[in-house]
């Protein structure tokens, strides 16, 4: 079990001041730099920009969630193992999340006027995970990184080839999100039924929905 010397008061506070810092745009310096690509004169049209902005906006939402997601799971992980697999995770999730933000900076479009209620309700959901045990935890990541890794495809898909930047990201992304869930699973993820499967993908659907535009 987890040695906890300090309050969950305290935890709470330093869970909120990343609350503000995230939402703030307050850290965006990776840990790791940006994938490597080649660079080119790709110029997108005005519809290929439009769509790349709505999406990479999706994805910077995403790691915005990843890292509540995270955080909260880790919160009230009952093994030293547990909360040491989600924290390191959650240190990648910030990468990819200072990797979007470059991108949408890049472009000079806006980040989601919706990631603080995103951020919010994701941290509630990681915590309620993680207090019906580390199994449960686990198996809500790999739901969720399965999730991510098919919304990923879907934008690599869709993303002219030409754009290599942005591939380089997804790229790298997909293959991190990929190895979150094998690591979950292997430390003994549960499989969620297909109903709350069901109930995980709607809910996705409502963000990359209202996101896209947001
Ligand atoms: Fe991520
Ligand atoms: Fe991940």
């Amino acid at each position: 079990m987890r040695n906890n010397t300090t309050s969950l008061s305290s935890k709470l506070l330093s869970e909120f001041d990343r609350f503000l810092k995230i939402n703030s745009h307050q850290e965006t310096i990776p840990s790791i730099a940006l994938p490597r690509y080649i660079k080119n004169n790709y110029k997108p049209s005005s519809q290929d920009l439009s769509n790349t902005k709505g999406l990479m906006r999706i994805n910077h939402t995403g790691e915005v969630c990843a890292q509540a997601l995270y955080y909260g799971q880790a919160l009230f992980a009952k093994n030293k193992s547990t909360y040491d697999y989600l924290t390191q995770a959650a240190d990648e999730e910030h990468d990819h999340l200072c990797w979007c933000y470059e991108r949408i900076t890049d472009f000079e479009t806006y980040t989601s006027i919706l990631n603080p209620f995103w951020y919010a309700s994701s941290f509630v959901m990681g915590a309620t995970a993680a207090l019906l045990g580390d199994k449960i935890s686990y198996g809500f990541v790999i739901e969720i990184e399965k999730q991510v890794e098919n919304h990923l495809q879907e934008h690599i898909d869709q993303i002219p080839q030409e754009d290599t930047k942005t591939h380089a990201i997804l790229a790298q992304m997909k293959a991190d999100e990929i190895r979150h869930g094998q690591n979950a699973r292997d430390a003994g993820g549960v499989e969620f039924p297909d109903s709350i499967k069901a109930v995980m993908t709607a809910m996705s659907k409502v963000m990359k929905f209202l996101v896209y535009r947001l």
